[in-house]
């Protein structure tokens, strides 16, 4: 008898605990999509999801080899570098015609981050596929007016647009493009280089980004994960190029000298540990393994969302947790992560005093209604 209330007792402890965990999970999850956060890096056009993909497809009559969303899915499967990934990217945007279609897709992002907790965004585009393919740069520009407009009214959220440069392009396009856009300087915070990496791009695009910089545009670029010459681009670009954040730029953490570096400067880092369609073990555990060292080391580290409508729609906040769970990152990572998005986001500094008095007021009332989560790690 003994025996048996003792195994049924064990039985309710185990069921209680494992109650608890769900519930604190549960509780972690709302806590980490809550915080207010800044999207520093992220490409307008990989936030197109595979459904609006095709719908725009349709309405602009252009026949396309998929039939829904999961045909583009599994397309999207071959990508598993960047290169790979970025021919697939160029042929999706490619259905792209119309302002509107610029502003639809703007506007699915914007709703779906600021359900995530984004409260200011800083989107990249790439003109220079939309000019390839016969659309104007006033079309462009004003797809994404439509968008943040209609952002800004529905929702209580900034947004600001960086203009890419194509790497593996000539740079006499983007002196052209960057020429061509005045007009609109004033609705762009500043440029940056996205596309594949091609050595030594930083010496190719230096006149390109000392014009940028002389019309007062904030500078940027990718220095993407495990590419040849990593340490070379990461030197290239803070030192040739002189730019204040690097995308990705988590091969930071392979050199303590250019880290040294990095930390003096006050460079911020916009880490993805995002995952392709395609499974490929070890990609998440390496790119939050990554991200976690360089907070510990104290580089102005955050994390960001790239191209979440062709990356497995995961989203800013979705990407936090998982690469809380990859490498073990505590509640206060997740906290400093959000911070450090805003102070390097290109923002006043009255802006950055506020969002970073949004983040403390947001924790010190959900501790308040959870007190048993203040010490879950
Ligand atoms: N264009 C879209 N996403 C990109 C990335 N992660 N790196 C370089 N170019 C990109
Ligand atoms: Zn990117």
């Amino acid at each position: 008898m003994k025996r048996i209330i003792l195994s049924i007792c064990l039985f309710l402890g185990v069921h209680a605990t494992v109650a608890a965990a769900d519930r604190d999970d549960e509780r972690m999850r709302a806590f980490v999509m809550g915080l207010p956060k800044a999207e520093l890096h992220l490409h307008m056009e990989g936030t197109m999801e595979p459904e609006l993909f095709l719908a725009i497809a349709r309405r602009n009559g252009i026949d396309v080899p998929y039939d829904s969303p999961e045909a583009v899915k599994d397309r999207l499967r071959a990508a598993h570098d960047l290169p790979s990934f970025i021919e697939i990217y160029e042929e999706l945007i490619s259905v792209v015609e119309q302002p509107e279609d610029i502003r639809d897709i703007t506007l699915a992002y914007y709703r779906k981050a600021y359900s995530q907790g984004v409260r200011h965004a800083e989107m990249y585009f790439d003109p220079q596929l939309h000019l390839e393919r016969g659309m104007t740069l006033e079309m462009v520009f004003d797809g994404l007016a439509a968008g943040r407009a209609a952002a800004m009214q529905e929702m209580d959220i900034t947004i600001g647009f960086i203009m890419a440069f194509l790497r593996d392009r000539p740079a006499a396009d983007a002196m052209a493009v960057l020429e061509a856009a005045e007009p609109w300087h004033g609705q762009l915070l500043g440029v940056g280089l996205d596309n594949p990496e091609v050595e030594d791009f930083h010496l190719k695009f230096e006149p390109v980004f000392k014009r940028a910089a002389s019309y007062g545009l904030r500078l940027t670029s990718h220095c993407d994960v495990q590419q040849e010459h990593t340490i070379k681009h990461h030197w290239g670009v803070i030192e040739v190029l002189g730019v204040e954040r690097i995308d990705h730029g988590l091969n930071v953490i392979d050199d303590p000298e250019l880290l040294k570096e990095v930390k003096a400067r006050g460079i911020g880092l916009t880490g993805v540990p995002s995952l392709f369609y395609r499974d490929m073990p070890g990609r998440m555990e390496y790119r939050a393994g990554a991200v976690k060292a360089l907070l510990d080391a104290g580089a102005e580290m955050s994390i960001h969302s790239d191209d979440p409508g062709m990356k497995r729609g995961l989203y800013i906040g979705d990407l936090m947790l998982r690469a809380r769970e990859a490498a073990g990152m505590t509640r206060e990572d997740m906290i400093t992560l959000s911070k450090n998005s805003f102070r390097t986001a290109w923002i006043s500094e009255d802006a950055r005093a506020r969002y970073l008095r949004m983040i403390d007021d947001y924790v010190a009332a959900f501790d308040e209604a959870h007190p048993e989560m203040v010490s879950v790690p």
